[in-house]
């Protein structure tokens, strides 16, 4: 009885803690915010985004192109993860 009680309160928590998932980065829906958080999540720990950002705004090696190309082997974001960080990166002056 007890027990069936536990479970139930558990399954409760556990179905309000899920309630609300963000939805899965990238695609259509995917924001500067959201490049600035998967920029923090895969890439903080390594670069700078105000270095990364002026070596993409120069152009010359790392336009986006290149850095896309980059970006396929480099870090542990996916491909759509990816170009949404390039969106955050090439987005002016938003930190
Ligand atoms: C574990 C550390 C690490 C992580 C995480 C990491 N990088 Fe790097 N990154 C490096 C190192 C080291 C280099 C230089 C060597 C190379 O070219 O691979 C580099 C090079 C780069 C360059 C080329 C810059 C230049 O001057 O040549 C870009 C652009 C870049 N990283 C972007 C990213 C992005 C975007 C992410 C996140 C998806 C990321 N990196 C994640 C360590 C990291």
């Amino acid at each position: 009885m007890l027990l069936g009680a536990g479970l139930v309160l558990f399954a409760g928590v556990f179905a309000w803690l899920v309630r609300d998932e963000p939805a899965a980065p990238g695609g259509a829906g995917a924001s500067i915010a959201d490049g600035a958080r998967l920029f923090q999540q895969y890439c903080g720990e390594c670069h700078a985004a105000d270095d990364l950002r002026t070596q993409l705004r120069d152009g010359g090696a790392f336009a986006r192109g290149r850095a896309e190309t980059f970006l396929r082997d480099h870090g542990d974001a996916t491909d759509a993860e990816d170009l949404t960080i390039l969106d955050y990166l090439a987005a002016a002056d938003t930190r």
